[in-house]
């Protein structure tokens, strides 16, 4: 397909797309980068322009070989729950972190640094288990929310966090990707299916349907 297609060679050139997950799942679309490519700008067309949570999805085996677990699973609090979300069996929410180097965590150069450095410890778990440290490398709590992708990706769930590693797994690149969702400036609500394909448009993005990404990336 396509999109499909010019969804991975936006990846592949380090550029972002925009996914809408699904009409009858959360409803938002997300601006997707590969970690690996996020620069202190890109961090804040994710703050200005999309303005949701600014997150960094980790595949299923990179989170299992740095031992980081659901939040949810965690902690132990009586506000903290695994249950069902309305649109969802549950949240992908991991720890939050920052790297070590940070210094208060937020700014666009230490979510960056954080960032990028994710893509090099998602790269070296696939590579060499072992070759990075996570808890000498990052600390949490921080300011990047790390989720944690299903252990068969699309087949098990259909949130960004899968379709965005799906992404990055099409187009050969490590498991790292950061997601954000698109917010309206004004009202605060989702950006619309077609409002967020015309700021694509505006900026020579990618506008993917999560449906067409389902169809031609899941196996
Ligand atoms: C975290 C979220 C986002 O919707 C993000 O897209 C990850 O969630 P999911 O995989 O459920 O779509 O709520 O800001
Ligand atoms: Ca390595
Ligand atoms: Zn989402
Ligand atoms: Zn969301």
């Amino acid at each position: 397909d396509n999109t499909v297609n010019a969804a991975v060679a936006a990846l592949e050139r380090g550029e972002p797309v925009l996914v809408h997950d699904a009409a009858d799942r959360e409803g938002e679309v997300d601006l997707i980068y590969h970690a690996a490519d996020v620069t202190p700008k890109a961090v804040a067309r994710m703050r200005t322009d999309a303005g949701g949570l600014i997150c960094t999805a980790l595949s299923h085996d990179v989170c299992e070989a740095f031992d980081l677990p659901f939040l949810a699973d965690a902690l132990e609090h009586p506000a903290v729950t695994d249950e069902s979300l309305d649109y969802d069996e549950r949240a992908s929410f991991s720890l939050t972190v920052n790297h070590r180097d940070t210094y208060t965590g937020i700014t666009d150069d230490d979510r960056s640094l954080t960032i990028t450095a994710l893509a090099d410890a998602a790269a070296d778990a696939g590579a060499d288990a072992g070759a990075t440290d996570f808890a000498a490398t990052f600390r949490a709590p921080g300011h990047v929310h790390l989720l944690r992708g299903a252990p068969n990706g699309l087949a098990d769930r259909e949130g960004h966090t899968e379709l965005g590693l799906a992404l990055a797994e099409a187009a050969d690149r490590p498991p790292a990707v950061v997601v954000c969702e698109m917010l309206d400036a004004e009202t605060g609500e989702a950006r619309t299916p077609a409002d967020a394909r015309r700021y694509a448009e505006e900026h020579g993005f990618v506008y993917a349907e999560g449906r067409t990404l389902l169809d031609a990336l899941r196996r």
